[in-house]
């Protein structure tokens, strides 16, 4: 009876499996966050490592299965066996034993081999990734090298000080004095030049948090009091998808992040911009007004923004491109047009083609943004819901010293326009 039911459920099980494994083609895993889609050599050592796991254990349950299913049949009941005399059990099989651990090991040494390069490969900007000409000063042991040692690194190896915050990340580039010191850091999207290593300097300010663009390379911790590092690159011009994958509190989920890929020519000039101030506003506008509330809302104690004197906080993300970045919130908001985007990755078939910034969209996400943490009031008169929990935004948490009450912002709708629409002056 219970065998002809797991007999039914098997000949279910089977086309239903079969259906499934037929889903996994590589065309069809094209989604934003995908390790299956390698578009860099680091990601791409890594899914070589994968890939040959997953064959060794194809072959594996191909032999195991395999003997399985071999002495089920040879070996089932027979009508008239219940009076066959009972063979006795043996007491195991030495040569059998000492076959299988001899197997075991040497399927773990086969998996040990491509897992260790790999490792090794993914630690740091191999001498590969640096033209040959310029390798004699890489090696510090060389004469004169360690002399040269700076200026090849600088010119051959980008380097990216990426700093983990509870919910968002912070971006730096000592090489091009684009400093959280200098007030001229990159909050939550950061750009790369096609076909150039970058070594990845992995930084925390509070927790674990753990660095992941699944289509370029990953994931390393950031670890508070340590420093750790990777290195990657990326060689398909494109805007990709980064995600935190250490679980770092309550908004751990809705910590992302954003990579653009883009020509070297094109790199410079971003390099360039980041290095301007923002405009100023016009007279008699809502942007004055916003910029004004800016000042007296208590923004100013975390954000910067170069051009406003007032703005000069270094705890938060850096708002002198606010608008010009296509995500918001820690990259949880996007800050493109949803249905002109997936038109677009669908003509392209990928998803890493990307529609400009939106203005409206940008606008209505700033409004959500800063009227969430329970500040602002919905049209059914309930506080908002947090676009992400816990944040620090209106909440003067870690103000909260010396018997000093929990402080919270309140913000009007007209406000809140005002602000918005002095935010998107932040080109
Ligand atoms: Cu940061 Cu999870």
């Amino acid at each position: 009876m219970f065998s002809r039911f797991f007999s039914r459920v098997g000949l279910l099980a089977t086309p239903i499996l079969a259906l499934v494994v037929a889903g996994c083609s590589k065309a069809d895993m094209n989604v934003r966050q995908s390790t299956l889609d390698p578009k860099g050599p680091v990601a791409q050592v890594q899914y070589d490592v994968f890939m040959d796991t997953v064959w060794l254990v194809v072959v594996l349950f191909a032999l195991v299965g395999g003997l399985l299913v071999y002495a089920v049949i040879k070996f089932r009941a027979r009508p008239g066996d219940e009076n066959a005399p009972r063979i006795e059990e043996g007491h195991g099989n030495p040569l059998v034993e000492i076959g299988l651990i001899t197997a075991s090991i040497g399927a773990l040494v086969i998996i040990a081999i491509p897992t260790l390069s790999a490792i090794w490969y993914d630690d740091d900007v191999p001498d590969a990734a640096v033209p040959t000409s310029k390798l004699a000063a890489w090696y510090p042991r060389v004469e004169g090298a360690k002399e040269n040692y700076a200026k090849v690194v600088e010119e051959q190896v980008l380097e990216i000080d990426v700093i983990g915050k509870q919910w968002w990340f912070r971006f730096e580039y000592p090489q091009f004095g684009l400093t959280n010191d200098n007030k001229r850091s990159v909050p939550n999207e950061f750009v790369i030049p096609k076909g150039k290593a970058v070594r990845i300097n992995l930084r925390s300010e509070d927790v674990i948090h753990s660095f992941w663009i699944p289509k370029i390379a990953g994931k390393v911790d950031l670890m508070p009091g340590r420093k750790n590092h990777m290195w990657i690159q990326g060689d398909e011009v494109g805007h990709y998808y980064g995600q935190c994958a250490e679980f770092c509190g309550d908004s751990h989920a809705y910590m992302l992040f954003r990579v653009e890929v883009v020509e070297p020519a094109e790199f410079a000039k971003w390099v360039q911009k980041q290095k301007t101030d923002s405009q100023p506003v016009a007279a008699g506008s809502k942007a004055e007004t916003g910029k004004a509330l800016f000042g007296t809302k208590t923004c100013v104690m975390c954000h910067n923004i170069n051009g406003n004197p007032m703005a000069a906080g270094a705890f938060a993300p850096d708002l002198t491109h606010v608008a010009s970045r296509k995500s918001l919130a820690g990259a949880w908001l996007d800050n493109r047009d949803p249905k002109a985007q997936l038109a677009l990755e669908q003509k392209d078939k990928n998803t890493e083609s990307s529609v400009a910034v939106d203005n409206a969209v940008l606008k209505a996400n700033l409004i959500k943004w800063i009227g969430s943490s329970g500040v602002a009031t919905g049209a059914d008169g309930k506080p908002t819901k947090d676009v992400k929990p816990g944040n620090r935004m209106h909440f003067y948490k870690m103000f909260n010293v010396a018997g000093l009450n929990e402080t919270q912002q309140k913000f009007t709708d007209h406000e809140l326009d005002c602000l918005a629409e002095y935010l998107l002056t932040l080109k």
